[in-house]
């Protein structure tokens, strides 16, 4: 579906000139968010090319889900700017409904709505935010519903599937709005270890085809797999942006250390 975006990037020096020249897919820059007395987000300042896949670490409470969520404006932040591709991100209004559309999101509960059928959840919001057609939504949507393997599931309600096809659907009806950033909060914390699989397996399927996406994530194998690179936070701060190996092999400060430590023994 990227294809618009990859079109044309048949010579890869090209292509990298070409991105060279444009400005970071999400550029964070001194970000704060307090939650009253709780400082969660402390003078985050954070670029992500267009195209690289970053896992997010850290202790629970460490501030990875507030991160996620004000790249969109599910919260709002107290001080500094979000832009996403070159285009900061305004605090209210219409402008921001146009501009968050262009950054899906999959929670660890997918969300889906119960009384809609499978193909209404991802041709809903096409409809109403970007005033889709019916006919063409539904196309899309099909479209989508067969790549993350489902397309059989179309007219089933989202009880009636399992917990990993639910979470396939939720990543269609994000990626129904095209946006340019995908982010996952613990997308597979919720499933079953057998359905694990399947929904990594859309993931990495769209890392390769190029999308943008900022993962938090336990599974490692994936983090180590698709990741281009990994964040670290610690009490609101990112304390490490390495790249996967690296990351792993040789963290270099005592709370990752730490935290690698209890998560590997699992
Ligand atoms: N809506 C909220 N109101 C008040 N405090 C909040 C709110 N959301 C998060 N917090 C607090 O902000 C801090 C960071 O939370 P956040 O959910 O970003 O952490 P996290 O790294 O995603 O943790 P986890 O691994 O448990 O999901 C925590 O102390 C949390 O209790
Ligand atoms: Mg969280």
């Amino acid at each position: 579906m990227q294809a618009n975006r990859l079109g044309g990037m048949n010579d890869v020096a090209e292509a990298s000139a070409a991105a060279s020249a444009q400005p970071p897919m999400i550029a964070m820059r001194g970000v704060d968010k307090h939650f009253g007395d709780l400082h969660v987000l402390r003078n985050v300042t954070l670029e992500v090319d267009r195209g690289q896949v970053v896992i997010v670490l850290g202790p629970s409470g460490s501030g990875k889900s507030t991160l996620c969520r004000t790249i969109n404006r599910l919260e709002s932040i107290d001080s500094g700017t979000i832009a996403i591709d070159g285009v900061e991100l305004p605090a209210e209004g219409r402008a921001l409904t146009r501009l968050r559309a262009d950054v899906g999101m999959v929670f660890q509960s997918f969300n889906l709505f119960a009384h809609k059928t499978i193909i209404e959840n991802v041709m809903l919001a096409p409809i109403k935010v970007r005033k889709l057609d019916k006919q063409s939504a539904r196309t899309r949507a099909m479209e989508l519903l067969e790549r993350v393997g489902i397309a059989d599931q179309a007219d089933k309600y989202p009880a009636q599937l399992s917990g990993g096809q639910q979470q396939r659907v939720a990543i269609a009806r994000a990626l129904a709005m095209n946006p340019k950033v995908m982010l996952f909060d613990e997308p597979t914390s919720a499933l079953d270890p057998e359905m694990v699989t399947e929904v990594l397996d859309v993931m990495t399927a769209l890392a390769k085809e190029g999308m943008t996406m900022l993962v938090i994530t336990h599974e490692m194998g994936f983090a180590r797999r698709a990741g281009d690179r990994v964040l670290f936070m610690a009490d609101g701060q990112i304390i490490e942006d390495a790249e996967p190996e690296a990351f792993f092999t040789a963290p270099t400060t005592e709370r990752a250390r730490d935290f690698l430590g209890k998560i590997l023994s699992h």
